[in-house]
């Protein structure tokens, strides 16, 4: 039987209202949305909007940002630079700190690691080497001014294409293992933790594997509209993915033989680092 529409399309519905609430253009009332003054006009104007954005959608977002990736149909570049600010705005003094206070003690591996700066910088305050994988080739280009400028600093730094979900080597040097905003693309949670336990092997003398990401909300009822989470639970929508909620994530990282030693919540909403440790006992 089909779900309502509603529910087919919760987490998509709320992230297009609570843009439009902070754009002035609805309101929230107690239990509805209701159109502002601002959101009436608007309305009007839907067929221009269409006309433009949704008939040259892509010749709009080649112009602006290039052509996507082929590997992930996305703009891998864009995803690399944009997640890197967004990250050095709001998240990376405390994933930093999170990451110098396990006091690396041999190569820092960063999965998923886009433009490979906050890569650069964990290797930089641990003084070790570090290596960084993504599976985007644009990203891995632009990832390459990062490399040059740990050569100028003198940081032995490597980023190399790959697909982390089939790794076939395996780096014994590796003391840490990060992955940061990527592990919600591994789905569904059985291959999650698949994946998951072969870092394992790959990585056979890591201590630990930190994992930071973005989880689905816990209610959709989120009262402080702001732009992060509505983006994100909207984008993920339409790609047909739905984030795995916190519960689950911690239920994957079990089943993946892992301990979960820490939780830290992050600044951006819905999203938290995980310290995991292999956990001999349920390897
Ligand atoms: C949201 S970005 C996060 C980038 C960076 N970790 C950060 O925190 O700024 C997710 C990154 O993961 C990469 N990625 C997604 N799936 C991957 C996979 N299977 N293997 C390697 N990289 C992957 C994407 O290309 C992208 O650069």
């Amino acid at each position: 039987m089909e779900k309502d529409p509603w529910s087919a399309h919760r987490i998509k519905i709320t992230g297009v209202l609570q843009a439009l609430c902070r754009a002035g253009a609805v309101e929230h009332r107690d239990f509805s949305y209701e159109l502002t003054e601002l959101g009436s006009d608007l309305h009007q104007q839907a067929p221009i909007f269409k006309l433009w954005f949704g008939a040259y959608a892509s010749v709009l977002a080649d112009a602006v940002a290039g052509v996507p990736d082929p590997a992930t149909l996305v703009r891998g570049a864009v995803v690399a630079e944009s997640s890197s600010r967004v990250g050095a705005q709001y998240l990376d003094e405390t994933l930093l700190d999170l990451v110098a206070s396990l006091a690396p003690r041999g190569r820092v591996c960063d999965l998923g690691c886009g433009t490979g700066s906050r890569l650069l910088a964990m290797c930089t305050r641990a003084e070790q080497p570090g290596i960084g994988f993504d599976i985007s080739s644009t990203a891995v280009d632009a990832a390459q001014n990062t490399v040059r400028d740990a050569r100028v600093l003198g940081v032995d730094l490597e980023i190399q294409q790959a697909d982390v979900t089939m790794l076939t080597d395996t780096w014994p040097d590796v003391d840490i293992v990060t992955q940061a905003f990527m592990t919600h693309h591994i789905a569904p949670d059985d291959h999650c933790a698949d994946v998951l336990r072969s870092y394992r092997v790959r990585f056979p003398r890591a201590r630990y594997l930190v994992v930071f990401d973005t989880v689905a909300p816990a209610s959709t009822s989120a009262s402080s509209p702001e732009l992060f989470a509505p983006g994100f639970d909207y984008i993920h929508a339409l790609q047909g993915m739905e984030p795995r909620t916190r519960e689950a994530a911690r239920r994957v990282f079990a089943e993946a033989g892992y301990r979960c030693l820490r939780e830290i919540t992050l600044a951006v909403p819905n999203s938290y680092a995980w310290v995991l440790r292999p956990d001999d006992g349920a390897a």
